[in-house]
């Protein structure tokens, strides 16, 4: 029993991790980002990082980034902008509901995506979004 443990334990410290149905989806990405670049490895929290910060000219033709309603901070609240609504943080350190639940993460990418450039992500850019947020 110990021994179980012992070696269980520092797979959960592991703060990047997803869980199953996530990982799936994760994989899913990674097979389509390969299949339009052949070039490509892996997603990248920095690549993740720039695409969620940089500010873009959004759906209602105002400048507008991720962070604009998450917070560059993603471990606080952050505010819909549209709405004036909290919205808990993004980050799964300080919320363990975040990237739980494939089809919100789902959803929530195809809005958020086409809030901030007025498009639909590819799954490259999602799955570096993802990489960077699940690293907060
Ligand atoms: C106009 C405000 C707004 C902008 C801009 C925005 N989001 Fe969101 N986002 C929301 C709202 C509202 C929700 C749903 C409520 C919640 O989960 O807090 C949400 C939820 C999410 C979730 C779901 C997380 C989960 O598992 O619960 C992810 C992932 C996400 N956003 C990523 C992004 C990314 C990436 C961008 C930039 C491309 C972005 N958001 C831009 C408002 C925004």
């Amino acid at each position: 029993m110990k021994i179980i443990i012992a070696t269980i334990l520092p797979l959960s410290l592991f703060a990047a991790s997803f869980n199953a149905p996530m990982q799936k989806y994760i994989d899913e990405l990674k097979v389509q980002a390969k299949n339009s670049d052949s070039s490509f490895v892996d997603f990248s929290v920095k690549r993740g990082e720039k695409i969620f910060t940089s500010v873009h000219v959004g759906k209602r033709g105002k400048k507008i980034s991720c962070a604009s309603c998450h917070s560059l901070n993603l471990k606080a609240n952050g505010k819909n902008i549209h709405t004036n609504k909290v919205l808990k943080p993004l980050a799964p350190s300080v919320n363990s509901a975040r990237l739980t639940v494939v089809k919100d993460t789902k959803k929530w990418l195809r809005r958020n995506f086409k809030d901030v450039y007025v498009r639909a992500g590819t799954a490259k850019e999602k799955g570096d979004v993802l990489y960077f947020i699940n690293s907060k």
